[in-house]
């Protein structure tokens, strides 16, 4: 089977008219895919803003640079692409005495350099080498670099769940060779949720599908300060599932596997590599950070279906998650099993404190949802990451939220007619209280043609932004970034 490519000079002829062969996914214009309308078509440009309008006045503790990651699809794309299957595009706003510098560029990619020589699409299927053109065969197909922009050990880095990182170079964000942790990284994955532990600086990971089949083989791995993998233990899922996100406490850590499965033949039949079962529960094992995997313990909880983790503590026997959680999938871009869209309703996320009872002989969970925290992309602030905390971030649908967890209070500032991306927490200052500090969030505004950097003031949400950085394009939705401090870069 393989991947037809359409070329940039035929993006106007009608679908209805291009041939077609029975069993070979077509390529598409972009505009005949909804899911690639509006905002969320592909920019398919390399930008420098080298001083950004800004509207109010950037504060003098922001100085560092937002690194964001996410698709920018090269190519015209499939009927049955995914937003997740896109190129990756990494982009920074640099803060510096108050001005602000844009940049982007795309992640070049083995695939993406293959692509740009054809001009025109070889790639089919997210995670489907079947979908191809035969000449890509041998190639690196998956890693496109398009989940997180993470920085550490002096290393700026492209995250994909199923690769290693590429190396991006932090002042011009051209790539740099992956990295492969000089070797010391048996397995072939790491998620794309990395967690800092604030107290020593170790870069706690996991990698699913890590010896590069369709069993359920999973790594914990954790690199040190310095960038060396100090630990890298394997184990295996009850199923294999979907784990795109994970928590980690200062005592515990926490993987999350999810009822989205892959199954062989449907995958050599040319199909999606997830597919949606809501008969299975989402898996949660649970193991103290001291002890070896074998001591892993999975709890299994029905239609609690989680895409992202906003942070996890422990408190005596209890392992507090506060994590997205919708009653069916939620991620709509995939099938369920049989073959049938999934149920968008059932996919809305509320953020909600998974509680793990580790004295309780009979799994006991204890599921408390925080009121109206309808949203995604859930941050904290980085200080108190793994530990008991106060403060949350969330893309809410109408703009940017806050949760207080003491009060159980949502503060929202709402951006009529825009769009938010998620919200980065920067501290005031290392020394600041918890929450004291600025959020970072895009906002598109597809009226206006262009999109801005929200920079909010965390303790006043309701008030008007202390500062829009005015870019005078959109921008498609990104997935993860990270806010790097001047003082920590190299
Ligand atoms: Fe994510």
């Amino acid at each position: 089977m393989a991947t037809r490519a359409v070329s940039g000079p035929r993006l106007d002829i009608p679908t209805s008219q291009l041939p077609t062969l029975p069993g070979v996914p077509m390529s598409e214009p972009f505009h005949a895919i909804p899911s690639f309308y509006g905002t969320e078509t592909p920019l398919r440009f390399e930008a420098d803003v080298h001083d950004c309008e800004v509207i109010g006045r950037i504060p003098s503790e922001l100085e560092g640079t937002l690194y964001r990651a996410g698709p920018d699809t090269q190519f015209p794309t499939l009927a049955a692409d995914n937003i997740v299957n896109g190129d990756g595009m990494v982009s920074s706003f640099d803060f510096r005495d108050g001005h602000v510098a844009f940049k982007c560029r795309y992640v070049k990619t083995e695939r993406f350099l293959k692509e740009r020589a054809a001009r025109g699409r070889l790639y089919g299927k997210y995670r489907n080498q079947h979908t191809d053109a035969a000449e890509t065969h041998g190639t690196d197909r998956d890693n496109t670099g398009n989940t997180t922009a993470f920085f550490h050990a002096g290393r700026l880095l492209a995250l994909r769940e199923d690769s290693y990182p590429h190396q991006i170079d932090p002042d011009t964000l051209e790539t740099l060779p992956k990295w492969d942790f000089a070797g010391q990284l048996k397995g072939m994955s790491l998620t794309a949720h990395p967690k800092i532990d604030p107290v020593t600086g170790e870069w706690w990971s996991y990698g699913f599908y890590c010896r590069g089949t369709l069993d359920a083989d999973m790594a914990l791995q954790v690199i040190d300060a310095k960038g060396k993998v100090v630990r890298e233990e394997f184990f295996q899922s009850p199923y294999a599932g979907l784990a795109h996100d994970f928590g980690v406490t200062r005592e515990h850590v926490i993987f999350a596997v999810m009822p989205l499965t892959t199954d062989a033949a449907r995958i050599a039949a040319g199909g999606d590599f997830y597919a949606y079962d809501p008969d299975l529960p989402s898996l949660w094992g649970i193991m103290r950070r001291d002890a070896t995997v074998d001591t892993i313990r999975w709890f299994k909880l029905h239609e609690c279906v989680s895409g992202h983790i906003m942070n996890a503590y422990t408190d005596g026997d209890m392992v507090h998650i506060d994590a997205t959680i919708s009653k069916g999938s939620a991620f709509p871009f995939f099938n369920d099993v049989h073959g049938n869209k999934v149920d968008p309703a059932q996919g809305i996320p509320l953020v909600t404190r998974l509680s793990f009872d580790l004295s309780s002989a009979e799994d006991k969970v204890t599921r408390t949802p925080f009121p109206g925290a309808m949203g995604e992309m859930p941050r904290c602030d980085p200080r108190y990451a793994m530990a008991a905390y106060r403060w949350g971030f969330i893309k809410t649908r109408n703009g940017i939220g806050r949760l207080d967890w003491k009060t159980r209070e949502l503060a929202e500032h709402v951006i009529p007619g825009g769009s938010s991306q998620e919200p980065v927490f920067v501290p005031r200052r290392a020394d600041s209280a918890e929450g004291d500090g600025f959020l970072l969030s895009l906002v598109n505004k597809p009226a206006e043609g262009c999109a801005e950097l929200y920079v909010l003031d965390a303790q006043h949400m309701e008030a008007p932004p202390l500062a829009r950085v005015r870019l005078p394009f959109k921008q498609p939705m990104a997935f993860h970034g990270n806010f790097v401090p001047r003082a920590e870069r190299p």
